[in-house]
């Protein structure tokens, strides 16, 4: 069957200004469009894939990114291309060809990463998007198997197009314009009204319904189930497409848009995005419903990339410059404040303490350290030393002494630190610092220096004074910022020198060590002291513990750890005298509950502190790890500009965890006020972009004064806690056998990724069993927060509302129960106290710019005693279903769009929700008794195919 799908529906069109979407989030990425050249991108393969692979990887990436960059000249209209591209290999491969050393890149920090499966996708590209509308995304992911093997290109598209795809979800935060099978906000197939279709030639009589794509011409095509192109689909008594139903578009097309849709069409004329003019704002697709209806181009156009015609169109695009480097063994230079104000607090001794831990038993092997003191001047303590061993590591943490004082002039120690680095490859500083600078040179007078020379510059801030420039240094060089409180009892400072060390470092997993246990400092009167803490399945090899003290003394007898069977680890724990730690290690660790004993002098005045660290269980099961961070650039940020998310990941290898206890520690500049929890949620609502997919998140909504926050997330699973392995089979047909498994038969099952649910099957699932994480990220820096008794924050968007019944009344109007997850007062905290529902036949009346000034008559109607009394008004995240009255009179064959805002007390509107959709079908057989109620209402959206 060959049959012609309209996509646009070019009646509906329409056309309205563009948004102002929030300020974006600041990438990590160090990639910037120069006169239209992309520069600094980095494509990193992963260490976990043999080094024979490269031989036949590289030239193939290398060749996909030429040819990428001319796609993205087009696609761009002219106005970007790829001019400066680095595929860094792991430090491990040895034996492969490079023009040069890594400077800055790495594969952890890499824009596109080569990189084993992720199970859920299987080898399908996909780009993790955890922002908003226009934010960057974190990184595409490519398998091996599907730059290789030309056959995955025909299921997911050649990977020059999807190269250009995945980069404009990465750059500019855009969506697919096409719909995933089986998912149940954004279909494959969406049907439209009967009326609508009758009469027009594209549609066939007997279906009423289109391809969910953005396109500027009919598309040629044929559907098939999406398990096994041979198969013809089936189709519901009504003649629909059922839930596992795809559209197979023919290689050859005459369509040039949109790029969004259809990268699988190789034909070359397929390459535009679609712009104001082709894009269909009704289309049940990601990109309108996270974009306010507006077109990839409109999206496109507010970014810095193209904003007020930045990077005008050139005739000629230049060929890549394709660098192969490898990484390389990283140089740190300390760049220690020993001005007089670092006696404050005991910062010094704090200071000197981490640094030497940090020196002795963090910094990893072969990397090189030197070490700067500042006051009014720099001067040595160390120079680059090669860390081959013990010694060095001594002779270094030796040469750090707590004698300080004068002034500060951080400029002194930076330039000093830029005199060792010269020359070198993977420059690190890290500067540590306590107060305001006040002498020459500054800060400002190195910066130039520093980022022509691509150091990178790790900051940590010790109390609440430091300079106001440190972050600056950080965000320009992209690398972390860190902060410390006065009265931090949570490990802060070791957590940030640690930071500092595992930033960009990617080793395979037999040398990640991951952490399952840090407690706080614990000070405490009593004799004896028992901890405990878990080692599950997936890690255990080389465990180690360590105990922190910041006296001897006060330990009277060394740790001992005792194994879950209840017997006690032979042997006496190893003490380091000069930071005061006790490591034990354990070659292999049994799974299970492990205790740990220490008794103390009674004096608590002292700490101790414990960590546990432990490598992957089986080098070749990946391991299960965490990471957090703000959502928000660290150089500072307004939450009266812009919303601030917390995120934490938890994947094992790269399979998502479901079901994990997240909770977020935000550590205030306020030193009277204790660290903010938040219950960090993986459900699709709020600050949540996606529910099941590993990616936990909730919005920041307390602040306790202008200054640095720092974020630390504690993630526990229990029996509730899964590793997802993949969607389920395909279903089993009994004609299947009989036929050309072209799918099944090289084991290509297309994954839908990047719809708005993550596929995940039940019965290959795999319970995690007790497991616990701790991760620390850096400091974002809080300006203007809101006072105490100041309501700024405004309920967070509703993404899921839908209209499930309609009743038709003889007078007064119809009435629609409309249901929906509910917001929160302050983002996704607390409870909204008002609601605007607005119904109308144009998009443009419910975009976030046109919804307060819509016209009246688009006012669903409701009592405000009815909506105190209804149980919706409840705080974030429950199921809410309520009743509005629309007073005009409905027509068959027309598309009805409703849409909802809620208001907080303070009177903040919360951004328009996500647009519903329905029509009445007057075809359909109504019973007659159904007369009055009118209840078989054609939505459609989603739910309409899915069966699930
Ligand atoms: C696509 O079009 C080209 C040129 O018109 C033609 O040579 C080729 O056979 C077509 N391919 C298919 C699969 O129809
Ligand atoms: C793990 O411990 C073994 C000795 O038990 C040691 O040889 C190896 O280097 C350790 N691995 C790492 C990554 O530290
Ligand atoms: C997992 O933890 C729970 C609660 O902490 C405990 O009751 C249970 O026994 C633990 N399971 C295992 C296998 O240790
Ligand atoms: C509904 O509740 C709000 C807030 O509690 C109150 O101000 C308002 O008067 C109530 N309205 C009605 C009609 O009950
Ligand atoms: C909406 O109205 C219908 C008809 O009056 C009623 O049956 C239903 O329970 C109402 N639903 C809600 C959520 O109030």
């Amino acid at each position: 069957m060959r049959r012609k799908m309209l996509s646009s529906a070019a009646s509906l069109s329409v056309l309205f200004a563009a948004l102002l979407l929030p300020a974006g989030v600041a990438a990590s990425s160090r990639v910037e469009l120069v006169n239209n050249g992309y520069e600094n991108l980095v494509v990193g393969i992963s260490p976990s894939l043999p080094e024979s692979e490269g031989a036949t990887l590289i030239p193939i990436i290398k060749d996909a990114i030429k040819k990428a960059s001319e796609v993205l000249f087009t696609a761009t209209r002219s106005r970007a291309f790829f001019r400066d591209v680095r595929i860094v290999i792991p430090k491990s491969w040895s034996n492969t060809d490079t023009d040069e050393v890594a400077v800055f890149e790495s594969f952890k920090e890499s824009e596109l990463r080569i990189d084993n499966p992720n199970p859920v996708y299987e080898n399908q590209p996909y780009t993790r998007q955890p922002g908003e509308c226009g934010d960057p995304g974190e990184f595409i992911h490519m398998t091996p198997a599907y730059l290789k093997e030309q056959v995955y290109s025909y299921y997911y598209g050649p990977p020059a197009k999807v190269l250009v795809m995945e980069w404009a979800r990465l750059r500019w935060g855009v969506y697919d314009e096409i719909g995933y099978s089986g998912d149940p906000k954004y279909p494959i197939f969406f049907s439209l009204p009967r009326e609508v279709a009758d009469g027009r030639t594209d549609v066939q009589n007997q279906v009423v319904y289109q391809v969910n794509v953005c396109t500027d011409t009919y598309l040629n095509g044929k559907e098939r189930m999406w398990f096994d192109e041979s198969m013809r689909c089936t189709y519901t008594h009504e003649g629909l497409p059922d839930g596992d139903c795809v559209f197979f578009p023919d290689a050859n097309q005459t369509a040039t848009s949109s790029l969004m849709s259809f990268p699988l069409v190789f034909s070359d004329t397929l390459v535009e995005f679609c712009d104001d003019h082709t894009h269909n704002s009704l289309a049940k697709t990601k990109q309108n419903d996270r974009c306010d209806g507006q077109s990839v181009w409109e999206v496109m156009l507010q970014h810095s990339d193209f904003k007020g015609n930045a990077n005008p169109a050139i005739s000629q695009a230049e060929e890549p410059n394709i660098k192969v480097v490898r990484e390389t063994d990283a140089d740190y230079v300390l760049v220690l404040d020993y001005s007089g104000s670092m006696s404050t607090a005991d910062r010094m001794v704090k200071l000197q303490l981490a640094a030497q831990r940090w020196l002795l038993h963090e910094v990893p092997l072969y990397s090189s350290v030197a070490i700067v003191r500042f006051d009014s001047t720099a001067s040595l303590l160390a120079p680059l030393t090669k860390i081959v061993g013990e010694t060095e590591r001594k002779s270094l943490a030796n040469q750090i002494h707590t004698n300080n004082n004068g002034g500060t002039s951080i400029g002194a120690g930076l330039k000093m630190a830029v005199e060792l680095l010269e020359g070198r490859s993977d420059k690190n500083v890290f500067l540590i610092t306590d107060g305001e600078e006040n002498e020459a040179p500054m800060i400002a007078d190195v910066m130039d220096e520093i980022i022509s020379k691509k150091l990178c510059v790790s900051t940590l801030a010790l109390g609440g004074n430091a300079a106001k420039d440190l972050e600056k240094l950080g965000d320009l060089t992209k690398c972390p910022s860190f902060t410390v409180n006065d009265n931090d009892v949570s490990n802060a400072l070791e957590n940030a020198f640690e930071g500092v060390s595992t930033r960009q470092q990617s080793v395979s997993l037999e040398e990640s060590f991951i952490k399952i246990e840090e407690t706080p400092k614990i000070q405490t009167p009593t004799p004896e002291y028992e901890g405990s803490f878990f080692v599950d399945s997936t890690v255990g090899m080389n465990l180690t513990f360590r105990l922190k003290t910041d006296a001897k003394s006060h330990v009277l007898s060394g740790p001992s750890l005792i194994k879950p069977d209840g017997t006690t680890l032979k042997g006496a724990a190893d003490f380091d005298d000069i930071g005061n730690v006790w490591t034990i290690v354990v070659p292999e660790a049994e799974e299970g509950a492990w205790h740990w004993k220490v008794t103390l002098s009674q004096d608590s005045s002292k700490y101790i502190q414990a960590t546990v660290l432990a490598l992957p269980r089986d080098p070749n099961d990946a391991p299960i790890v965490t990471t957090v961070k703000f959502l928000a650039p660290a150089t500072g940020v307004s939450p009266k500009d812009q919303n601030i998310k917390i995120m934490a990941t938890v994947m094992k290898g790269n399979s998502p965890i479901r079901g994990a206890d997240v909770v977020a520690y935000v550590t205030p500049p306020d030193i009277s006020v204790s660290a903010q929890e938040y219950e960090l949620l993986d459900n699709g609502v709020g600050a949540d972009a996606v529910s099941g997919d590993g990616i936990y998140s909730r919005y920041m909504t307390k602040f306790a004064g202008e200054g640095r926050y720092s974020i630390k997330a504690l993630v526990k699973g229990g029996s509730s806690a899964s590793v997802n392995n993949g969607p389920p089979p395909p279903p089993t047909y009994p004609s299947a056998g009989r036929r050309r498994r072209r799918s099944t038969d090289l084991d290509i099952k297309p994954k839908p990724c990047c719809g708005s649910v993550v596929p995940y099957d039940p019965d290959t699932a795999a319970p995690t069993g007790n497991f616990t994480r701790v991760a620390s990220g850096s400091s974002l820096k809080v300006i203007d927060p809101p006072a105490p008794d100041e309501d700024i924050l405004a309920p967070c968007r509703v993404p899921d509302l839908q209209v499930a019944e309609l009743y038709g009344l003889d007078e007064g109007g119809s009435i629609l129960t409309l249901i929906w997850t509910s917001p929160g007062d302050d983002h996704d905290e607390g409870t909204v106290s008002d609601y605007t529902f607005r119904l109308s036949e144009v998009r443009p009346d419910l975009s976030n710019k046109g919804f307060d000034e819509a016209p009246p008559s688009t006012l669903l109607h409701f009592e405000r005693e009815a909506l105190n009394q209804s149980g919706v008004l409840v705080p974030f995240g429950s199921s809410v279903a309520f009743n509005v009255t629309y007073k005009g009179a409905f027509t068959f064959g027309t598309e009805y769009l409703v849409a909802l805002k809620a208001k907080d007390e303070a009177g903040n509107g919360s951004p328009v929700s996500n647009v519903a959709s329905f029509f009445l079908d007057q075809k359909l057989d109504l019973p007659s008794w159904a007369d009055e109620l009118i209840k078989t209402i054609k939505k459609s959206n989603a739910e309409f195919f899915s069966q699930s």
